[in-house]
């Protein structure tokens, strides 16, 4: 077909141009449909609940996870970030929508349940025991396994040495960063086969926390898809494959990392500019 006046039609949306040649990730408003929902290794689908009997936190709320992806949420304090982990972990009641993983569907089963299917789960607060050692909390990660876990305790301090070196100290002494480094050792305990983080660098300095995503990054090419909250957008999203912006409870935007990063509207409400 020759040029002329039609050049300039045509549907544009990347969801549909499809560059990433995964046309399900392209960056717009909307509810997460869109993207490809149906072979999502971890996904909360749909999903709408709040706490207890109050009112709905999340409105229809979907993120996912795929093997060899780091899948980014970010938005406001209070957007419900904490909240959609914590529904896709089983800490919460589903009003609507589902949880599965790897196909099945878990919605009904309980966090410890889930653990035992493959989630580990870091938590945004009271994700170490303080006043046990670093190993007894690598030890308590391991809860749920009958057979010798002493090759995965190996794994978790070459990725996290300083962790062998305080091994017998209380977690309570340690800094911030390392703190979460036992939190996240603690959860890979489990050999997960995903592993969800609500917020890892939380309270830490720019230094720690470009150590903590280059550890995350390390983790995740061991082939564990990795589902995390962050509050350093920017920097997270520049790692991620996937990334959602929650607000209120709902998808307000869906892309890559680099979509998000490069759209406008993202820019200016929620990365500063
Ligand atoms: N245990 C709870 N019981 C009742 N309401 C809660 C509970 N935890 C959170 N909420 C409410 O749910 C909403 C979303 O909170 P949530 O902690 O999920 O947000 P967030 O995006 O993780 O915020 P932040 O960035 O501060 O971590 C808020 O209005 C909050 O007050
Ligand atoms: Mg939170």
């Amino acid at each position: 077909m020759s040029g002329g006046q039609y050049d300039d039609r045509g549907n544009k949306d990347a969801t549909i141009t499809n560059p990433t040649g995964r046309g399900e990730l392209g960056a717009h408003p909307g509810t997460g449909h869109a993207m490809d929902t149906a072979s999502a290794f971890l996904i909360g689908d749909s999903m709408t609940g709040g706490y207890g009997k109050g009112p709905d936190i999340l409105h229809d709320c979907t993120i996912a996870v795929n093997p060899g992806e780091i899948a980014v949420i970010v938005g406001p304090n209070g957007a419900g970030k904490s909240t959609a982990m914590k529904a896709v972990f089983g800490m919460l009641d589903l009003r609507q929508g589902s949880v599965r993983l790897d196909g099945e569907d878990i919605t009904d089963l309980s966090p410890q349940d889930r653990v035992v299917k493959g989630m580990g789960f870091v938590p945004q607060t009271s994700n170490i025991f303080t006043s046990m050692t670093v190993e007894e909390n690598l030890e308590m990660g391991a809860f749920i396994r009958h057979d010798d876990f002493r090759d995965t305790m190996a794994q978790v301090y070459d990725l996290f040495p300083i962790l062998k070196e305080k091994r017998r100290q209380p977690a309570g002494e340690l800094s911030g960063g390392q703190r979460q480094q036992v939190a996240v050792g603690r959860a890979l305990m489990t050999q997960p086969k995903v592993l969800m983080l609500d917020e890892p660098t939380a309270g830490v300095s720019p230094i720690v926390m470009d150590e903590l995503f280059d550890r995350i990054i390390e983790v995740s090419r061991t082939g564990i898809p990795i589902l995390m909250v962050e509050q350093n957008a920017r920097q997270a999203l520049a790692i991620a494959d996937r990334g959602y912006v929650l607000v209120q409870g709902a998808n307000a935007y869906t892309g890559t990392g680099k979509q998000l990063l490069a759209d406008p509207e993202v820019r200016k409400s929620f990365l500063g500019g």
